[in-house]
């Protein structure tokens, strides 16, 4: 979690700095800070409360041509002023900003104390600062010093440290993501490239072991034993105006409407001929495969649960598991398992625990992820790459409808390729259809009703989110997102589970939100119509011909459509009702209290 930046060139720093932070506050928002050097010490301004609290307190920006920020959602110790960063060792000339979590912190912390430490924080990175003041009492040079510092470390990390009286940023990654930023006259490091966007869109992704010294005019990156390391420069093909607002009251609305073009760009070139070319995955890729796991978190998960549905209907062995249970659940693995990490971050630490654990016993594996150089990415045998675009509001919205449509031709692919599989029945149709999505979504986008919907029902107890088959991930996502931002009792089921249990809550209070992706979907309709019969109010949300609708008390209509397309387009509607819904209730929709969108711990 959180979100590091630093800067270094020309001109002051603490603006850059500052814009740069708030473009990471989806990585966290309950603490922000910055340090900035300008030859007469290492000034530090942090407040617990997010980056707009933090540019409040101060009546004028700190002057400095360089520094480090970070945007903090907290692991070690409560969102205190004491605890947000930067930290700095007790004399406050080394300052230094950290993303991950450092295992030893406790036993580092009992050793720097006898030595004479004094810590102010309750934060597992305090030690850090001490550590390399520690070190630069043994040792002349800097750069030393922090290698050392950074060797004692146990855990992950992606840290920026400056130091009184040197022109230089100090950084180092392992098992935190950390970009560094290509200008003509400054240099970037950040968490993550929206970051700095505005600025540059030359970066070189950082790998784990690299150390990196910045300084005005030049950048050299390391390995811990100070052997040059030669990365290559990629050029990052996202817009800067993708990463703000863009005259939407929310991020997150701005994201639900952009979804027609990142649809687009994850469709794009990628239906050839009526079959699927997907990256570097050549027809033959998957022929050893005997069973596919897909892992995932979250929304990703649901998007998982879409693609490992279409792979089943297609007769490959498939299993779709929690990433953070994969330890207990995953039952065999070996050579002819292929472990597919669903991830839009590419850094979520569950994902990437299961998809680690799935390669230590033999699985080849793959990432699906929307971020060019993730971890996820770089670990994975291979990488297909959802293109959705940045995505900032903390609630997932584009990058699951571009997840779901990546894997449905991801699935196509594997189906291709693994013996005795049938691809979908009339995948000409299927493949054919998917190009009419982006425009589907524009219609449901203009045409929606859910504002007025989510009004009627908004004194409501409890929402339940019903489906079937594809459906039924449909109605688990929309349960989620609904919870997540209104922060109002939602739930999710299997269609035909309701009657197992939930029927018991169901009142007139508790609306039943009804998902259909096919007229033969007769089970949503028939446990629908259970519910009704005891008073809850029905909303189907699906094509105009189901017979659900007959029957519903609303109705969130999508386009008709081929059924394997259908529940993203009703996903959408779900978006909508629970943008408005938390809209009205006055909520923060792009910052849910205690989430944060990349969930670097397990
Ligand atoms: C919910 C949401 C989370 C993420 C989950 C996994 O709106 O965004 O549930 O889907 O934390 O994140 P990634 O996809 O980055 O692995």
């Amino acid at each position: 979690m959180c979100g590091i930046i630093a800067r270094i060139g020309q001109g002051e720093a603490a603006e850059t700095l500052l814009s740069g932070l708030e473009n990471l506050e989806y990585r966290g928002y309950d603490s922000a800070g910055i340090a900035v050097q300008n030859g007469s010490g290492v000034k530090v301004h942090k407040t617990s409360g997010e980056v707009s609290d933090l540019k409040s307190s101060l009546d004028t920006r700190p002057h400095g041509n360089m520094g480090i920020g970070h945007t903090r959602w907290s692991t070690h110790g409560p969102p205190t002023d004491e605890n947000a960063h930067p930290h700095t060792d007790t004399a406050g000339d080394v300052a230094v900003v950290h993303n991950g979590v450092i295992d030893n912190y406790d036993e580092l912390r009992t050793e720097l104390g006898e030595k004479g430490h004094e810590f102010e924080s309750d934060t597992d990175t305090e030690v850090i600062p001490h550590l390399i003041d520690e070190y630069l009492g043994t040792v002349d040079d800097t750069e030393e010093a922090v290698r050392r510092a950074v060797d004692t470390l146990d855990g992950s990390y992606a840290i920026a440290a400056i130091v009184d009286g040197e022109e230089r940023v100090y950084a180092a990654r392992k098992g935190s993501p950390l970009v560094l930023g290509l200008d003509e006259a400054e240099w970037y490091l950040a968490s993550d490239v929206p970051a700095f966007l505005d600025h540059t869109d030359e970066v070189i992704y950082l790998e784990d072991g690299d150390l990196v010294v910045l300084e005005p005019d030049s950048y050299r990156i390391t390995d811990l034993a100070g052997n040059p390391v030669d990365r290559p420069v990629d050029t990052v093909d996202w817009d800067p105006e993708d990463a703000g607002k863009g005259g939407y009251d929310h991020y997150m609305l701005k994201e639900i409407h952009g979804q027609p073009t990142a649809l687009s760009n994850t469709i794009e070139g990628r239906i050839d001929d009526g079959d699927v070319a997907l990256d570097a995955l050549s027809p033959g890729t998957f022929e050893d495969v005997e069973t596919v796991q897909f892992v995932a978190c979250g929304t990703s998960y649901h998007a998982a649960m879409y693609g490992a549905q279409l792979l089943r209907a297609a007769d490959v062995r498939t299993d779709v598991l929690r990433a953070s249970e994969y330890d207990s659940m995953a039952g065999p693995v070996d050579e002819d398992t292929l472990v597919v990490a669903v991830t839009q971050s590419g850094e979520t630490a569950d994902t990437l625990d299961a998809l680690r654990t799935g390669a230590d016993r033999g699985a080849r594996t793959l990432a699906v992820t929307n971020v060019v150089g993730s971890t996820a990415a770089r670990e994975a045998d291979d990488a297909v790459y959802i293109r959705a675009g940045p995505e900032v509001g903390v609630a997932a919205t584009k990058t699951y409808s571009s997840q779901a449509v990546t894997l449905a031709l991801l699935t196509q692919r594997i189906a291709g390729d693994v013996p005795d599989a049938t691809p979908h029945g009339d995948r000409a149709a299927m493949l054919e259809t998917l190009a009419d999505l982006p425009q589907q979504v524009e219609t449901v986008l203009e045409t929606t009703d859910a504002e007025a919907l989510a009004e009627e029902f908004l004194d409501s107890q409890s929402y339940f989110f019903i489906g079937n088959g594809l459906g039924h991930s449909v109605a688990l996502e929309g349960a989620l997102k609904f919870k997540e931002i209104t922060y109002e009792h939602a739930e999710g089921f299997a269609s035909g589970q309701l009657k197992h249990g939930p029927l018991a809550l169901v009142t007139e209070a508790s609306p039943v939100i009804a998902v259909s992706t096919g007229s033969d979907d007769d089970k949503t309709r028939t446990n629908a119509i259970e519910a009704q019969s005891r008073g809850a109010p029905i909303v189907a949300v699906g094509p105009d011909d189901h017979p659900l609708v007959d029957v519903a008390d609303a109705h969130l209509s999508v386009p008709e459509t081929h059924p394997v397309w259908a529940g993203l387009l009703a996903n959408v509607q779900l978006q909508l009702l629970s943008y408005h819904a938390a809209k009205l209730l006055d909520r923060p929709i792009d910052k849910p209290r205690n989430l944060a969108k990349s969930v670097t711990v397990e």
